[in-house]
């Protein structure tokens, strides 16, 4: 059997989303278990690099790098993640088309939901089907968001990879640079765990050439 490979971009035209915490997160999840992981950082402010720059001794699995080539493809790594700035240019688009699955991080206000129509129209030219594409929705303790914002969601039938707490704890482990789950409880770490687990789940369906209800 060939080695998996996944390649994750997480991006949304809107800033300060979690899409750098999330890379990070996810980077670390994929190296505990065992993956030899890529994390590409494309923003200039270099927060992913320099995140895990912090717990590179807990974490030597995890490469980091701060463009992407289109050979990267071919090394020998298991998990891309790809991490990237706020904008839509050359790069972004480049980004999306590297991936298997795009990420697209969302807080519970208005207007981080109403940019998602362009976010999407981007991310479909840039040649990325809509079932490879899911929201997280961040820092969001409920299941449901504001009446008006989950009326937004329904309308444009937009997948949802999962839905991440917003975590103090979280913070502290990064800034400190611990593990990304250091401390956390049960029932806030498990829905970091539950995306983690949704991505490859969806990549694996993806792979047999099953493209419907990858997100159920
Ligand atoms: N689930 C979370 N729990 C607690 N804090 C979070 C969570 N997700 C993100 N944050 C915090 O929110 C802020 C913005 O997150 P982050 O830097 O990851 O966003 P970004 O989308 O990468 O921003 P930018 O567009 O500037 O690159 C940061 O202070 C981060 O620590
Ligand atoms: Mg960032």
């Amino acid at each position: 059997m060939s080695k998996e490979k996944l390649a994750v971009t997480i991006w949304n035209y809107k800033g300060g989303v979690g899409k750098s915490t999330i890379s990070l997160i996810l980077s670390q999840i994929a190296a505990q278990n065992n993956l030899k992981v890529l994390a590409i950082d494309l923003d200039e402010q270099k927060n992913l690099a320099e995140t895990l720059k912090l717990s590179q001794s807990l974490f030597n699995s995890i490469e980091v790098r701060t463009e992407l080539k289109d050979d990267f493809a071919d090394e020998d790594f298991n998990f891309y993640v790809i991490d990237t700035h706020p904008s839509k240019d050359e790069t972004i688009t480049k980004a999306l088309k590297f991936a298997d699955i795009v990420l697209v991080p969302v807080l519970g206000d208005y207007n981080s939901i109403i940019n998602l129509r362009s976010v999407w129209e981007y991310i479909r030219d840039a040649g990325v089907g809509a079932e490879q594409t899911a929201i997280i929705k961040n820092c969001i303790t409920s299941s449901k968001l504001a009446a008006e914002v989950e009326a937004v969601l329904d309308e444009h039938k937009y997948s949802v990879a999962g839905r991440l707490p917003r975590s103090n704890i979280l913070l502290k482990n990064i800034a400190s640079g611990d593990c990304w789950d250091k401390y956390m409880r049960k029932n806030q770490r498990s829905q970091f765990i539950e995306l983690y687990k949704k991505i490859w789940h969806a990549y694996r369906e993806m792979l047999k050439g099953n493209f419907h209800n990858l997100w159920k």
